[in-house]
This record gives structure tokens, sequence and C-alpha cells, in this order.
């Protein structure tokens, strides 16, 4: 099986191991290495994985590294391991997660010829839904962009996008499952003031977001037509929907991913290194 090495044991990173495990991936196959010894110990511990408390020595052999720190350490953390996999016997595949830090900036402190592919994931690949968006770089042959689609199809839903798209999809999936949270918790909210319980609210409100979403994602599906169908003339969709317009919802998010891919952009600039904002 591949040798997977995961630098940074955060929520991206134990995202990705539940994710692996649940697709049946091997935890042997899998090294971890985190700045604290004890996240190490509880990841360890949580999922069987070998835990190190070096990136060097998680990155030895390794098929895929897999860069799940944050944007402002990813390139430290590539010319700390740039050694390590330069004499690996395997060509070792580097696979940043990091919002904003370009191919071409890894690729810059990487050793000359280093495969290196980006990847914009999100949460939900925890439970096996997740949303991974990939560019690659100039040194992925065919068949190392293969390897890492395959993986990442462990998780979810996987699309390739040209570089210069990903802030936009940083907009949409990397920050998106947040934007969902924050409708559920408003209409949990909204369903208690109405009177419901809270439990249910959330549950009636989380099943619902199940429901349709299952449905937007059936072939040929077009959201327009989906919320026509159930927008009766004069009916109580109908008013909820234009209640929702007139409050603004449409601009209100041109304006929320405007601003994620603006941020996203800045990431990728040299002052952000030390701009310790570089949260999703
Ligand atoms: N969270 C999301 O929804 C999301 C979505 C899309 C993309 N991303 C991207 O995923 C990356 C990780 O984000 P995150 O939310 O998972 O961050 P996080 O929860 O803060 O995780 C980062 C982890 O890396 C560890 N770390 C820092 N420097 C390290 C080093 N040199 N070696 C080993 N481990 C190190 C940190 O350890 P300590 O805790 O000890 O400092 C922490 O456990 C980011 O680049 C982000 O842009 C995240």
């Amino acid at each position: 099986m591949t040798k997977i090495a995961v630098i940074g044991g955060g929520k991206i990173g134990e995202a990705l191991i539940g994710g692996l495990l649940s697709g049946d991936y091997d935890p042997t196959d899998i090294v971890v290495a985190n700045r604290r010894p004890e996240r190490s110990d509880e990841l360890k511990e949580r999922y069987g994985v070998t835990a190190v408390d070096d990136d060097a020595t998680a990155v030895e052999n390794a098929d895929i590294a897999f860069l799940c720190v944050k944007p402002y350490d990813t390139l430290g953390v590539v010319e700390s391991i740039a050694d390590v996999v330069d004499h690996n016997d395997t060509d070792t595949i580097l696979v940043s997660m990091a919002a904003g830090i370009t191919l071409s900036s890894l690729e810059g402190i990487a050793s000359a010829g280093t495969a290196i592919v980006r990847v914009m994931p999100n949460t939900p690949m925890l439970v096996g839904k997740g949303v991974n968006v990939i560019a690659r770089g100039r040194f992925v042959s065919d068949e190392q962009l293969e390897t890492v689609s395959d993986l990442l199809g462990l998780l979810g839903y996987t699309a390739e996008v040209k570089e210069s798209q990903m802030d936009a999809a940083t907009a949409v999936s990397g920050s998106g499952p947040a934007y969902f949270f924050l409708v559920l918790e408003a209409m949990t909210d909204a369903g208690v003031n109405l009177g419901l319980p809270r439990e249910l609210a959330k549950e009636l409100a989380s099943q619902t977001a199940l429901g349709a979403s299952t449905m937007a994602t059936q072939e040929d599906a077009d959201p327009v037509q989906l919320r026509a169908n159930v927008s009766s003339p004069g009916g109580t969709t109908s008013a909820a929907t234009r209640a929702l317009d007139e409050n603004g919802l449409r601009t209100a998010f041109y304006r929320a991913m405007e601003a994620c891919a603006k941020k996203s952009e800045e990431l990728g600039k040299p002052a952000s290194k030390s701009d310790n904002s570089g949260e999703n």
C-alpha cells in the first residue's frame, strides 16, 4: 500500500487520517508528525497510526506526504523535509493542503524536480464526504496525479482545477462547510423562536440539509428547478424565500465568498508568512 506521511495532526490532518481509515486504509501505512508530543500520542491512541515528533523522520520513504500545517508554517516545513525527500528511494509526492500557498512558492523551496500537488480540502472528509480540489505542479506525472486523486477519492468528491481557480474553490468548498453550519445554527435558533425544542429543531434542520444536498447532487439536478418544485404559488416556501431575498441572502454570499477568495490570495503573498490569521 502507498506509504503516507501526514505533517500536522490538527483538524485537517485528523480528518484526513480518519477518512483514510474509514476507507479501509491500513493505519500501519500512515505516519503522522505533530509539533506537540501529547497531540501525537492522542492520534496514535485514537487511530493506531505511527506518530513521530519530527517532520523529516515522518517523510522518510513516504510515497505521499500531506502537508497539513497552517499556511504560514507550510514553506518552513517544505524546507525542513526537502533533503530527506530528495534522498528517498521513492519519488515522494508532496501534497500541500494550505490555503493560498502557491505551487511556484512551494516548488521554489523544495528540491528541484519535486512533484507537488496543491489541494484545497474540507473537513467533511472525516465522514467520507469531503471535497478535495486539486491543482498539479510542474513536475507531477499523470500517474502521480492519479495516485493522489485515487487516494483523495476515498475521502469524498475530487475535482481538478487550474491553480488560478484555487482561491475561488477555497471560497466555495474549502470554507463552505462553515457557511452551512452557520445556516443550520440560524435555522435551529429560528425554530426555537417558533416554539420547537432545540434538539428537535437542530435535527429537523440537519436532516433537511442532508436530504436537500442528496437531491442536489443527483445527476442533472438543478437547484433553481428543485426550489421551483417546492414553491407553490402564493405558498409558505415562497413567502420564506422572498423574506430571505429581501434580507440580502444572495448579496451576503457574494460578499462573503469574495472576502474568502481575497484572504486566500493574500495568504500566498510573502508578507503573510508571519501573519497568524491564516485560519480557515
Ligand atoms: N480547517 C479547515 O476547514 C481547512 C479547510 C481547507 C484547508 N485547510 C488548510 O489545512 C491546513 C491545516 O489547517 P487546520 O485547520 O488543520 O489547522 P490546525 O488545526 O491548526 O492544525 C495544524 C497542526 O499542525 C501542527 N504543526 C504546526 N507546525 C508543525 C510542524 N512543523 N510539524 C508538525 N506539525 C506542526 C499544529 O500543532 P500545534 O497545535 O502543536 O501547533 C497543529 O496540530 C491549513 O494550511 C489550512 O489552510 C483547512
